[in-house]
């Protein structure tokens, strides 16, 4: 352990290799107190300019739940039976399930929100008479959704140190109409998917990842 009790650098590699996407969980709920360090551990994370353009609706009421999940469950069987009339029914077939049921069992279910903000770079290029579309600037990375990802990931890696099991998924965006309607999320405010949180069942096998050497370029001169 370092002296803050953050483990040591191999140690904090060898815990984030641990973390899992966790999809069916226990039916008992997660304290409130214990989801309350979750968004604590979200609002950690930096973002562009310190703006903080994030929002989480934490969902932990069964009655909500249900309607949440059976929202995305229609919309995913929507589209699955658009899709039947194609080629590709029975790929979409298995890989729409992993839309909707981790939300099923889960105890709570994280909304996590961004914002976007005008780009005051462009608008000052602009005010000096330049064309703004010459230039790149942080909308260009979409730096408030990327800050609020930052945030999910730290809310991800709490979840894991309290023996939590979690799983962000976009899959849920099907439902991105219903969901803001029932959680009352209106623009400028944007569902960045959502993140299944429960006492994780059973164990999973960690899936790869591609090699050091495919995901790295270094230049060292
Ligand atoms: C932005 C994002 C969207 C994801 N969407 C889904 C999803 O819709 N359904 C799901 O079951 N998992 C989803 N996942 C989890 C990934 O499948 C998972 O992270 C990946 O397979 C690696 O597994 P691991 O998280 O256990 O390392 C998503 C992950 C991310 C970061």
């Amino acid at each position: 352990m370092n002296p803050g009790g953050a483990p040591d650098g191999p140690g904090m590699l060898d815990w984030l290799r641990t973390r899992r996407s966790r999809r069916t969980f226990e039916d008992r709920p997660v304290p409130r107190e214990v989801l309350g360090r979750l968004v604590e551990a979200a609002v950690t994370a930096p973002s562009n300019t310190n703006r903080q353009p994030w929002k989480f609706a934490v969902v932990t009421g069964e009655a909500t739940r249900k309607r949440l999940a059976a929202a995305v469950r229609a919309r995913a069987d929507e589209i699955k039976g658009i899709i039947r009339q194609g080629h590709h029914a029975e790929d979409f077939s298995n890989y729409s399930d992993f839309f909707h049921e981790p939300l099923e069992s889960a105890a709570a279910i994280v909304v996590p929100q961004y914002r976007a903000y005008p780009d005051l770079i462009a608008d000052l290029i602009q005010s000096g008479g330049g064309d703004p579309s010459k230039y790149h600037t942080a909308s260009s990375m979409q730096a408030e959704l990327c800050s609020t990802s930052a945030a999910v990931m730290a809310l991800l890696l709490q979840a894991h140190a309290e023996g939590l099991g979690a799983c962000w998924m976009a899959g849920p965006m099907v439902g991105k109409d219903e969901v803001e309607a029932l959680l009352g999320i209106k623009e400028p405010w944007r569902m960045v998917g959502a993140v299944a949180i429960g006492h994780p069942v059973g164990e999973v096998q960690a899936p790869g990842r591609k090699s050091i050497e495919r995901v790295v370029s270094w230049f060292d001169e």
